[in-house]
């Protein structure tokens, strides 16, 4: 058995924009996916989800998820969870090379499913991590945001930048721009979250705005000044101290101003909802410096800054807000919480003060 895990996130600034080559620049947080995976004799897949903001399941099929099995949770539930699993499962047996690899694979989450925190990617670079350790092979963490981002193509219709893959697999900050991808440096900036208790549909707003984009000029500048908002604000975080154990005043106060404008734009293109912007007004007039939502849009989080307690409390009594929490910049990205057995007995006897702790590595 091999546990492993992985972080969601939320975007700072440039959602929907990254889609069509302008960067991006997400957060990886502390809320995180946890897959555990167990090789099995033969080439069946079972799979065990709970905690993923529905009802626990579990299914089991031969091979690949063509054969449905009839299950008691909505099917297209049931299709989007199993389409990023079985997604996964086929990355992870073909860098095993193990094309008839079976594994009894749980999944749990405590990062709300489509609210825009990244729980797909989450669940798809922890999966393929601990499937492929399972059957001997150890990725470095760009080959699994790599991996991890075919997966979500795959079963987003090719409609997925490798923003949410490359930043979970990661962890830190990131910057994403086409297939340039990289780490870059952030002080702990002090994130508050608020979630509507709701899911957008990430493939019908992306086709939204691709659409928007497509009749109209103005939709397709709006996109091109988001592109405008990121690159300032990186150059606002390149400016900044890393090591500062808070981020000064004027920082957060120009990142704030950014994501509100960033907001501003993402609500001209339709991804904003009701819930969305009553969070993100409350926050505001909680004395946030800034606020927007994060991910696709359509229900699901908003993410502001404030390192004072007021966002968080305006929030949980702003209606249509279900959750408000704050979220530490997680500084690991995916990471092994149990080894394979194998390994977990070999690191026993070459280290006597190992033994007996269950070899847990975390
Ligand atoms: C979804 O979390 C973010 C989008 O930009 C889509 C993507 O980047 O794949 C809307």
């Amino acid at each position: 058995m091999t546990v492993s895990s992985a972080p969601g996130k939320v975007y700072l600034f440039g959602e929907h924009a990254v889609v069509y080559g302008e960067p991006a620049v997400p957060c990886a947080v502390e809320r995180r996916a946890t897959v555990t995976v167990a090789a099995r004799d033969d080439d069946h897949v079972r799979v065990r989800a709970e905690d993923l903001s529905l009802n626990g399941f579990t299914v089991e099929y031969r091979g690949s998820t063509g054969d449905r099995p009839d299950v008691d949770v909505p099917a297209p539930l049931v299709e989007a969870a199993m389409g990023y699993i079985d997604a996964a499962v086929d990355q992870a047996r073909e860098a095993a090379d193990a094309p008839d690899a079976g594994f009894d694979i749980t999944v749990e989450s405590d990062i709300p499913l489509g609210a825009g925190l990244g729980s797909s990617a989450a669940v798809v670079v922890a999966g393929i991590d601990a499937a492929t350790r399972e059957l001997g092979v150890e990725l470095a963490p760009r080959e699994i945001a790599e991996r991890a981002y075919r997966a979500e193509h795959e079963v987003q219709d090719g409609q997925a930048s490798r923003a949410d893959t490359f930043c979970s697999a990661m962890g830190g900050a990131v910057r994403v721009e086409g297939d340039d991808c990289r780490t870059i440096d952030a002080p702990p900036l002090p994130f508050v979250i608020g979630f509507d208790g709701g899911a957008g549909d990430t493939g019908a707003l992306v086709s939204g705005v691709r659409a928007l984009r497509e009749e109209y000029d103005f939709a397709a500048d709006t996109v091109s000044t988001v592109g405008d908002i990121v690159r300032r604000g990186e150059e606002l975080l390149a400016e900044s101290d890393p090591d500062a154990d808070e981020p000064p005043e004027e920082l957060l106060s120009e990142l704030g101003r950014f994501m509100n404008f960033n907001h501003g734009l993402l609500e001209a293109l339709g991804v904003s909802s009701r819930s969305l912007d009553s969070m993100v007004w409350a926050a505001r007039e909680a004395g946030a410096y800034g606020a927007k939502l994060t991910g696709a849009g359509g229900g699901g989080c908003i993410v502001s800054l404030d390192p004072t307690p007021e966002t968080q409390t305006a929030l949980r009594f702003t209606p249509g807000c279900e959750d408000a929490f704050r979220a530490e910049l997680a500084t690991e990205g995916v990471r092994v919480e149990v080894p394979p057995e194998a390994d977990a007995e070999a690191e026993a006897e070459t280290d006597p003060e190992r033994e007996g702790d269950g070899g847990n590595s975390a």
